[in-house]
């Protein structure tokens, strides 16, 4: 319920509610911090079971950008907008849906630069751009943009996983190693092209058949049937689909040694279930930590002028050094991965 306490313990500073009626959707700007700097964050559109649940992702999600960006330090915070439709939208109708986003966005000044999230493109970007100039990130390289966050969030999640295995087997390297990656979206499919060519061995699981179809065909990846998504053996999981997948009844079956993945928000209860995955002894790269190189990559690019290969090098580095950083501090203060990133980042 997003009553008075729930808003309080979101801790952000502000949620904007809009109506729309001719889409019938409902748009939800959450700005969570603008301490450090304007908050940013990408565009989320999907159909959820009601507002409630919409508004409860926009705080959430709103809140992980925070902790991103706190991450490694950059001068942003966190923001991000929940695009809740309640019906499906043809290619015009949603065109001006984006437009009229985008006004809203331009209203807000500079309080929160959009990029995209589930649901949205670049190509979506080079719409809103249109309206909402100059607070839309991660455009397609034809109109002047960086291109699609995904990739360096793919490269961040890569960099997650060896700093996780470096910590699990002592050694970085991938290879030899099984990865099973949840979801073969536009993240995860990169994702696999890039521990495939270190030598990782991949499993994946994915909802959509023609896909799994196609990956079957093309590649020696190997399908994990969906009800053995949370109980296949294999070294690292790396979920990288939609969040909430880790609580108790998952992580019981659990058979991995580490979890490093680009989906937001994987745990349910994140203190309850970072802390029972510690007593499985599962190490688990925070979600915050592992996936915030889209927003790091686009920003040092598109706001800071770095050059593509800089800035993916940058973001491996530094995800690499914050995953090392958070488990010496687990192990330390005998503490689970969570908690050390939060005190790593400095929040408590
Ligand atoms: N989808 C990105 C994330 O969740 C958000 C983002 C993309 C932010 C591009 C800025 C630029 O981290």
């Amino acid at each position: 319920m997003t009553d008075e306490q729930s808003i309080l313990d979101w801790g952000g500073e502000a949620l904007h509610i809009y109506r729309d009626e001719i889409a019938d959707a409902w748009i939800i700007i959450a700005v969570h911090s603008t301490r450090r700097g304007p908050s940013a964050g990408g565009i989320r559109m999907k159909h959820y079971l009601g507002l409630q649940e919409a508004i409860q992702d926009a705080m959430k999600l709103s809140a992980a950008m925070t902790m991103k960006f706190a991450t490694v330090r950059m001068s942003w915070g966190g923001g991000k907008t929940v695009v809740y439709l309640t019906r499906p939208l043809d290619v015009a109708s949603r065109e001006a849906l984006l437009l009229r986003l985008g006004l809203h966005i331009k209203n807000l000044g500079g309080q929160y630069y959009a990029g995209p999230d589930i649901g949205t493109s670049s190509e979506d970007m080079d719409v809103l751009h249109e309206v909402a100039a100059p607070y839309i990130f991660s455009r397609t390289p034809a109109t002047g943009g960086s291109g699609s966050s995904s990739i360096p969030t793919a490269y961040g999640v890569f960099a997650a996983i060896q700093a996780t295995c470096r910590q699990i087997f002592g050694e970085a390297d991938v290879s030899g190693k099984s990865i099973l990656i949840q979801g073969m979206g536009n993240v995860g499919r990169f994702l696999a092209q890039l521990l495939h060519e270190a030598g990782a061995s991949i499993l994946f699981s994915e909802t959509n058949p023609a896909l799994v179809a196609e990956l079957s065909e093309t590649t020696d990846y190997r399908w994990v049937a969906p009800e053995h998504l949370f109980d296949t053996p294999c070294d690292i999981f790396s979920p990288c689909a939609q969040g909430g997948i880790l609580d108790h009844s998952t992580i019981s079956g659990l058979r991995c040694k580490g979890i490093a993945g680009a989906a937001n928000n994987q745990l349910l209860h994140p203190e309850r279930d970072a802390d029972l995955l510690r007593e499985c002894n599962i190490l688990y790269a925070p979600d915050f930590v592992a996936n915030l190189g889209g927003a790091m990559g686009i920003t040092l690019m598109e706001a800071e002028g770095m050059e593509y290969e800089a800035a993916m090098l940058r973001v491996q580095t530094a995800i690499g050094t914050a995953l090392d950083g958070i488990f010496r501090l687990a192990g330390e203060l005998e503490i689970d991965t969570l908690d050390a990133a939060e005190r790593w980042v400095g929040k408590s």
